[in-house]
């Protein structure tokens, strides 16, 4: 059968539908919902599984509508926006306990709250593009595809990086030196209203042409890196900060970032983050965060506690954290060091020193290795945060064969009309 008809089953973290061919093999196909009825064209068989276009829609589900964005059938970067967003909610939180389930997780889980995004659009702080000559593209990889599709506006982005985005495109010095690049980031500056232009670069551009490039009003500073440890920059070489992006926190804190460094991508829902688990633990002493990045989690701690510590692998992130450090007042109790999880948590123990309150953050692919050195550390409570809800649920059951409960679990929408979320979850001892 050339297009055969399927009925879409559910839609599986990465966001497509599963439905299965009329011999029963599963197929998944992008851009539907569950329940739907649809036409679709396979384009690749694997043993056990198809991939498939949609052809389509024979029966429309009452939650589609018409995406927004020109790109979206082609683009890589968002997979629900043919869905509305309350409705994008529900499915994330049915994708989530369908994933914790298939990887083992049993009992009940504690899930507490589904936030939504204050903002389903505009709300990322951050742009990151791949760069390609003659003609001229800026764009994201295409959807199943290593191909560059040239994008001139992006509705998940802040509307300054926009801004930028088609300033670039049309300036003749951009024009010239992004010969040399493959790749660039817009950085937002919230706090300035402006943003940040980091490129890589193979050959070193004119410090006269990045001062007129600097010129676009959008723009805060621009950076270049070409190698070693860190980017050249700033140009202008006066600009404030030191070209550092500058956010608000909770507590009246304010955070200066390099560019470059990690961000959370939805500032507002990384502030409600903050504020849940601030709600969760009442009391604390001792607190280790693994994956402080610029110290994000652990500053919005320290209004109560005695001793405070943030490691991270990245320098430039730690440089920010003693920076941002540099400008309160907190008289010692609060130290950040450029190591890795690993080497504080074998500091810890060479020391005989415990924490009762633990944060995690690792990058996608979880932090598995590193579990049982921390059972010996973590005296009491457990905070991990978590961009990935199947690494997570690895490392929870590992969590749980070592002595930890998993008592809260909350979801954050911090990537709307993705299939992405961020997931909270405090473990105690016992
Ligand atoms: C998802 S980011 C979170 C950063 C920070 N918690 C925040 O909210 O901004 C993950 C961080 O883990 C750091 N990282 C990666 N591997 C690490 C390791 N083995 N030990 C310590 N930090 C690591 C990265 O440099 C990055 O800053």
């Amino acid at each position: 059968m050339k297009f055969p008809l399927i009925t879409i089953e559910k839609v599986v973290f990465g966001g497509e539908g599963l439905g299965r061919l009329p011999d029963g093999k599963i197929v998944f196909v992008p851009y539907v919902a569950p329940g739907e009825k649809v036409k679709v064209e396979i384009v690749k068989e694997f043993q056990d599984y198809a991939w498939a276009n949609l052809v389509e829609v024979i029966e429309n589900s009452p939650f589609r509508r018409e995406p927004l964005c020109e790109y979206y059938f082609t683009c890589g970067g968002c997979q629900l926006q043919h869905l509305n967003y309350e409705y994008q909610l529900q499915l994330k939180k049915e994708i989530f306990l369908d994933t914790f389930r298939r990887v083992g997780w049993k009992e009940e889980i504690p899930l507490e709250l589904v936030f939504p995004s204050p903002k389903e659009f505009f709300y990322r702080n951050k742009l990151r593009l791949h760069v390609e000559n003659n003609p001229l593209k800026m764009g994201f990889v295409k959807r199943r595809s290593h191909e560059v599709l040239p994008i001139k506006f992006c509705y998940l982005a802040e509307r300054k990086l926009n801004y930028v985005l088609k300033s670039l495109y049309e300036h003749p010095i951009w024009l010239k030196i992004s010969n040399y690049s493959k790749r660039l980031n817009l950085e937002f500056s919230p706090e300035e209203d402006k943003t940040v232009l980091i490129f890589w670069s193979m050959l070193p551009p004119l410090e006269e042409d990045l001062e007129e490039l600097s010129k676009i009003p959008e723009l805060k500073a621009i950076f270049y890196w070409m190698r070693g440890r860190r980017p050249e920059g700033p140009f202008p070489k006066n600009s404030s900060y030191g070209g550092r992006r500058v956010f608000k926190g909770i507590n009246q804190l304010t955070y200066y970032i390099q560019p470059g460094v990690f961000v959370q991508t939805n500032w507002e829902i990384n502030l409600e983050i903050a504020k849940t688990f601030k709600k969760w633990i009442p009391e604390y002493r001792k607190v280790l965060d693994l994956h402080s990045g610029m110290g994000n989690f652990l500053f919005s701690l320290i209004d109560k506690g005695d001793r405070f510590l943030g490691v991270d692998t990245d320098l430039r992130a730690i440089e920010d954290a003693l920076y941002i450090l540099s400008k309160l007042n907190l008289n010692g109790r609060i130290d950040f060091r450029n190591i890795s999880a690993h080497e504080a948590l074998h500091e810890a123990l060479k020391t005989e020193e415990t924490f009762d309150l633990v944060i995690l953050d690792p990058p996608r692919g979880g932090c598995k290795e590193i579990l049982k050195l921390l059972s010996e550390v973590a005296e009491k409570y457990i905070l991990y945060v978590s961009c990935d809800p199947p690494t997570l649920a690895r490392d929870l059951l590992i969590l749980k064969k070592l002595g930890y409960q998993l008592i809260k679990l909350a979801l954050f929408d911090m990537f709307p009309q993705t299939y992405h979320l961020e997931v909270l979850s405090l473990l105690q001892k016992g």
